[in-house]
């Protein structure tokens, strides 16, 4: 770096961020924001001020509080992030949006289209940078996908196929906020992990899903929930007289049907009582040259699949990548990036429109995590009326 390239990046002030939440993805968003090294975390929101200060303490931020409201007044911050439980998130953006705070929230946006409509609307008013945190979008391998269809790899799509499968909720004795539907919304594997692989599937292809028959069920009618709070993915069971059991209205599992247009079909099905699988986001693209087939679970791998010659294993390589896939590549060949990584990326997307607007947007905005919700509304009543609908 030159003297005159040092003292212009010197003077740069930098940006300041809020993280709401301290809870699973609370904590990887404060990491993911440091590694950009252009964004400072200033602040740390939680649920009560002791939680919050023990948190910022852990993390070495300075300020801390039980009430997100105090830090919306704080001129200093420029961005927040929502990483709370979903009901959270439509107060949580709004109230930053009306103190003019650029939203990083997490999926989904809220918890119906209606809500993430007046975000998309109150951001646009505001002229506020919003971003929905589809963050797995930014394997290096799904945005290889993506340059490599549009580079005519697979020709035309015929079909796509997959799954998103956990298990951490298989026993009745399993149990989180997403399991009420006071916090949670109406839909709960599909929005939490169907979302994501929908939106997956449609950054690759540039497709949209138009329609869907959806069937969802409930496997545990009753859970048992403990009597203190458990952290996701904590996997934990406790003594029997330490649960009460209360009745379950949201879906454990879902198989979905679907149309992307007039000629693309797709079937994909998602589960949290997958037993044995823990995070397996699965996805396959069938087109008349070629299909892929990408596992989030070894996501430096995609398979290539051929008819007339052999099918290839391609491990991430930033050097075969096209120019535009290779920026999301930080590491070398043979060196991993995984979940971490994919919410850096978008961070430093989502960063650099705040610092220069006239930078495109790169990332999943609120239009983004409002798409998904109707989709997510579409399954639920798809799977109640038994019937297919077009997503609106
Ligand atoms: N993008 C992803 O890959 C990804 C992964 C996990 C979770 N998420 C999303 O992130 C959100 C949080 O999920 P999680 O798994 O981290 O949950 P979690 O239960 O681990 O953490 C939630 C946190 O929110 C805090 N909180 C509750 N009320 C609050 C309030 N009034 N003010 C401030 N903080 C408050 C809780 O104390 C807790 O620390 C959810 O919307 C979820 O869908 C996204």
């Amino acid at each position: 770096m030159n003297n005159r390239t040092h003292s212009s990046t010197a003077k740069k002030r930098k940006l300041k961020a809020a993280v709401f939440g301290t809870g699973f993805v609370g904590r990887i968003h404060v990491e993911g924001v440091r590694r950009l090294g252009t964004v400072e975390v200033a602040a740390i929101a939680a649920s009560d001020p002791a939680k919050a200060r023990q948190f910022a303490d852990e993390v070495g931020v300075s300020r801390s509080s039980g009430d997100y409201r105090e830090l919306l007044s704080d001129p200093a911050i420029d961005a927040i992030h929502i990483c709370t439980p979903n009901h959270l998130h439509f107060p949580m953006a709004k109230a930053a949006m009306e103190a003019g705070k650029h939203v990083l929230c997490e999926k989904p946006l809220a918890l119906t289209s209606v809500q993430a409509q007046k975000l998309v609307r109150l951001a646009r008013e505001r002229n506020l940078v919003n971003c929905t945190c589809h963050n797995l979008r930014y394997y290096p391998q799904v945005q290889n996908m993506r340059c490599l269809y549009e580079a005519g790899e697979l020709g035309e799509i015929h079909s796509v196929q997959g799954t998103y499968s956990q298990d951490w909720l298989l026993y009745d004795t399993d149990y989180n906020w997403r399991i009420e539907r006071r916090m949670n919304g109406a839909s709960r594997t599909f929005a939490d992990i169907g979302t994501h692989w929908c939106d997956m599937v449609e950054h690759v292809t540039g497709l949209r899903i138009t329609s869907l028959c959806a069937d969802l069920n409930t496997f545990h009618q009753t859970r048992r929930k403990p009597k203190g709070s458990v952290e996701t993915f904590a996997g934990s069971t406790l003594p029997p007289a330490e649960y009460h059991a209360i009745p379950i209205d949201t879906e454990d599992f879902g198989a979905v049907l679907l149309r992307l247009g007039d000629k693309v079909r797709g079937a994909m099905t998602v589960s949290q009582i997958a037993t044995g699988r823990k995070n397996r986001l699965f996805v396959e693209i069938f087109g008349t040259k070629g299909s892929f087939a990408w596992d989030g679970e070894k996501p430096d791998e995609l398979w290539i699949g051929r008819r007339g010659s052999m099918n290839l294993l391609a491990v991430k390589d930033p050097t075969l990548m096209s120019d535009e896939a290779r920026i999301y590549a930080d590491l070398p060949a043979g060196l991993s990036e995984g979940y971490d990584d994919t919410f850096k990326q978008l961070f430093r997307g989502f960063y650099r429109t705040i610092a220069d607007r006239s930078v495109s947007v790169v990332f999943p905005t609120f239009e983004d995590g409002l798409r998904q919700l109707r989709i997510v509304e579409a399954v639920l009543e798809s799977s109640d009326s038994r019937k297919w609908l077009a997503v609106k």
